[in-house]
């Protein structure tokens, strides 16, 4: 009988990882294999139970690499996008891992299923969006997620978590919480509103000119929120980027109604748990470190929460920009910083 390792998808070795992270850090993989098939993710579990390390890489838009990357690297690339379901509320709509996410979305207003246009023009795949339960423009991701299957590889067993199992909050998970090298997310349904109704209630959406001249629907929404993104996003395809570097903080009212008195301009939301977000990116401008550089990386100059790379970084000169920013904000306003994307270890003990 074949050793189901067999099945495995074939191991590329020294690979370059720069072209297959957005912020286009230097690293190198010793292994890197490429998952296109269910069986092939289904050997995982075998590999690693026979002493294999790795971590599971989707669009390499929320990762900050080392220079040299430990255990192998675990690609996901499963394609297919399909209608599941209908039901008398919802259409379930079926994305594999490896789509592209904006990709995704845009396919979903092409058919006339609207919900995700809030989301368009995020980068990354499909599989790695519940991993940091990626929000945008007033909307989160597990607003819309029925389901999401994925690989426990340690378990060596398939799960179908349903959206309540999956510990989603403000850029967080279970998925997010767990080692890189725990689950293979390879699709996620979404529960796609047949009742459609436009989600504005963010400024700059609200605020958007095209609904003098018509009421919105899906892909005048979609449209909107890429125009929005592009005034002031930098396309990573230009200059490298993973989108926020840095969550925005949630502080106890106490401390934000402290800081407030301080400095009235800062941009604060009250949560429903009673603690109050603040704008990571305003705390960032007025420490000085919009369109300021260390190194060969910066904060950008037309959006402070973005660290992006202007020449050829590594890991480690993220990091440092990193500790110069959170340090610069502890001082200034008492807040903490928390870095946003995933810090991938250089070390096999870290895994
Ligand atoms: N602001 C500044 N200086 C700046 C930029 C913004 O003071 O350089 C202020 C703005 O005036 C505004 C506030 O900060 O009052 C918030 O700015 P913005 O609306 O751009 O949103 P954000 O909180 O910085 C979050 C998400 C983004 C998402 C936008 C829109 C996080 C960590 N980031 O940014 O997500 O696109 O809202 O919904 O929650 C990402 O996660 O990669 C990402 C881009």
């Amino acid at each position: 009988m074949p050793d189901s390792t067999d099945l495995l998808p074939p191991s590329l070795r020294a690979v370059a990882l720069q072209s297959r992270n957005t912020l286009a850090l230097r690293a190198e993989a010793a292994v890197l294999r490429v998952f296109t098939a269910p069986e092939q993710v289904a050997a995982l579990g075998r590999h690693a139970a026979q002493g294999a390390r790795g971590w599971v890489l989707g669009g390499g838009s929320n990762l900050v690499l080392p220079a040299s990357v430990a255990g192998e690297v675990w690609q996901m690339a499963l394609r297919g996008i399909t209608l599941e379901d209908e039901t008398r509320e919802h259409w379930l709509v079926r994305a594999a891992g490896g789509e592209p996410w904006h990709e995704f979305v845009a396919a979903c207003v092409a058919r006339g299923w609207g919900g995700l246009e809030n989301l368009a023009l995020i980068p990354g795949t499909v599989g790695a969006a519940p991993v940091q339960n990626i929000g945008a423009y007033g909307l989160e991701l597990a607003e819309r997620v029925h389901s999401v299957e994925a690989y426990e590889i340690p378990a060596k067993r398939w799960r179908r978590l349903a959206a309540a199992e999956c510990g989603f909050g403000y850029r967080d998970s279970r998925f997010k919480r767990a080692a890189p090298g725990h689950w293979m997310i390879t699709a996620v349904t979404f529960a796609l509103p047949r009742r459609w109704q436009p989600r504005l209630d963010y400024p700059d959406l609200r605020r958007w000119p095209g609904w003098e001249e018509a009421p919105p629907k899906p892909e005048t929404v979609f449209d909107a929120v890429c125009a929005i993104r592009r005034a002031k996003l930098p396309d990573p395809a230009r200059l490298p980027n993973a989108g926020s570097f840095f969550k925005n903080p949630i502080v106890p009212a106490a401390q934000a109604a402290a800081l407030r008195e301080r400095h009235p301009g800062v941009p604060a939301w009250p949560q429903t748990d009673g603690g109050v977000k603040l704008a990571a990116a305003w705390l960032i401008e007025q420490a000085g470190w919009k369109g300021r550089r260390l190194g060969p990386v910066g904060m950008h100059e037309r959006h402070a929460l973005v660290l992006v790379n202007h020449g050829d970084a590594v890991g480690d000169d993220v990091l440092r920009l990193a500790g110069a920013v959170q340090a610069d904000v502890r001082i200034r306003f008492g807040v903490t910083l928390e870095i946003e994307p995933v810090r991938i270890a250089d070390a096999l003990g870290d895994i």
